[in-house]
């Protein structure tokens, strides 16, 4: 948890985070984000979608944990494609939170959820326009984008001027992101893995199950070692303190020839 990778700017992450979407604004996403700051965590992913950002602003205050010691990331809503409701967008997620400042602010995704596929590349020139001028000005230490695909990344590197830091995707054992893999690691735009348990559906995996006993931890430890071992950072969640816990135990290595089998296996 106290290990950090260096973005492409300089910025230190730490190389695993705590996921939230999905864990409801109010008692559950402030009970989690606290319980995750008290075992160690201190990279919290949030999002302006998930609707939780002032449970997960109140947790980070009421820890007493230093604003600067934390690494707090949200995101801009993914129907928002355009300059001045950027802007406002992430006005609002300062307020939501109460900081005058986020460590990563990502475009939660290249088209809006309602419009899975749709093509909006002058929108996400023009969000990452009003991301930059944050960025310039302090309020964003680092700036990228999420569920991007090579494409999508391309069109921001033609028409803009900063390159995106980091690209936050659905990774798992058995999702074959080699493609967005390898052209983050081209452009030297860090990946980060949500979803790295595929929301729990593959701890019941036989091979997985099989491995993991191999190495003396849980089945959700050899996922979350593996998007280590894939040089990306993975954003497990729980509402378990139990789990928040085991989560962040990952200590171990993966060897080379256990990584080829988790590398080609099928999960769906
Ligand atoms: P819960 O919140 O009840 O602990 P992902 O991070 O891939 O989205 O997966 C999150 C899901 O996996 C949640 O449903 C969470 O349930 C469950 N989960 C998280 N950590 C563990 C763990 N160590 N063992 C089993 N299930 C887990």
């Amino acid at each position: 948890l106290n290990e950090f990778i260096e973005l492409a700017n300089g910025v230190k992450i730490p190389k695993i985070g705590f996921g939230t979407w999905q864990i409801e604004n109010g008692d559950e996403a402030y009970q989690s984000v606290t319980n995750a700051l008290k075992n160690g965590y201190i990279h919290i992913d949030s999002a302006n979608g998930y609707g939780n950002e002032a449970s997960v602003g109140q947790a980070i205050k009421d820890s007493k944990i230093p604003r600067d010691q934390i690494f707090v990331t949200s995101k801009l809503p993914s129907h928002i494609k355009n300059y001045e409701e950027a802007k406002k967008s992430f006005e609002e997620t300062l307020n939501n939170f109460g900081f005058d400042y986020v460590d990563l602010y990502l475009i939660h995704a290249p088209w809006p959820w309602s419009n899975i596929g749709s093509k909006h590349d002058q929108g996400n020139v023009e969000a990452w326009k009003a991301m930059e001028e944050y960025y310039k000005a302090g309020k964003i230490r680092a700036i990228g984008v999420s569920n991007f695909s090579p494409s999508d990344i391309q069109n921001i590197i033609d028409h803009c001027e900063i390159v995106p830091l980091v690209n936050q995707i659905g990774f798992w054992i058995g999702r074959d992101q080699e493609d967005t893999l390898d052209y983050c690691k081209k452009h030297n735009i860090l990946v980060e893995a949500y979803s790295p348990l595929a929301t729990g559906k593959i701890l019941k995996n036989p091979t997985i199950v099989e491995i993991s006993k191999k190495y003396k931890v849980t089945p959700a430890q050899l996922c979350i070692r593996y998007c280590l071992e894939k040089d990306t950072i993975p954003l497990p969640k729980s509402t378990h303190e139990d789990r928040i816990i085991q989560n962040s135990q990952v200590n171990f290595k993966i060897s080379q020839e256990d990584l080829k089998v988790l590398e080609n296996l099928k999960t769906n």
